[in-house]
């Protein structure tokens, strides 16, 4: 069990924000905007390539964290609990990253990963949600809050309150709303900017 933990938290410990940033010879994006390691930070510097490539890394390494300890696990005598454990590592190796001085993102696209890598449906569920909150009210961090509160309503009907994943996702859902802190201070004093607007989110 602890080598799928701590694989998953490697795999998460990939920034893809700094990684993609620095490939495109972009400036760090902790250093502008929300200061935040993320898509919707990236996508402030103006370049939406990076931005949709830092989405899709972050997303991905979630998924492919969660598949591997699906596929390995049985191998190994292990059984569900080393998968959502894996998924909970891989986010917390997104969040507090080992290879970036422990600061990392919020979490939003690998948790979506993460949720794949659970139940397709389930991640639908929140993706949609997202997005469409996304597209009515066009706040990345609101989508993300109402997305992270509701997916533990979707994982109680979709996977049921007596599976792993549950209680699994209840924990994403936490931790996702606990390192948007920030965003929810900015929220309430009408301080939080619009997805792609570049004056949005100066720390
Ligand atoms: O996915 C992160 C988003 O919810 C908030 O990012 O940069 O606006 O704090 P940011």
């Amino acid at each position: 069990m602890i080598a799928f933990v701590v694989a998953a938290y490697l795999i998460g410990s990939l920034s893809f924000a700094v990684i993609v940033s620095k490939a495109m010879g972009m400036a760090d994006p902790r250093s502008y905007g929300s200061g935040n390691p993320g898509a919707t930070n990236v996508l402030r510097s103006g370049n939406k390539l990076a931005a949709l490539l830092t989405l899709l890394g972050d997303g991905l390494k979630g998924w492919v964290a969660v598949a591997l300890a699906a596929h390995f696990a049985p191998r190994h005598g292990l059984d569900a609990q080393a998968v959502a454990a894996a998924g909970l590592a891989v986010l917390a190796g997104h969040m507090w990253p080992l290879f970036f001085g422990f600061k990392g993102g919020k979490g939003v696209a690998t948790a979506v990963g993460v949720l794949l890598g659970f139940s397709p449906w389930l991640a639908l569920a929140a993706a949609a949600t997202w997005l469409f909150v996304a597209v009515v009210l066009r706040i990345s961090s609101l989508s993300a809050l109402v997305a992270a509160l509701l997916s533990p309503v979707y994982a109680y009907f979709i996977v049921g309150p007596q599976s792993v994943f549950f209680g699994a996702t209840l924990v994403i859902a936490f931790l996702v709303l606990h390192r948007h802190k920030s965003n929810m201070l900015k929220l309430l004093s009408g301080q939080e900017g619009k997805i792609g607007d570049k004056a949005d989110g100066d720390a």
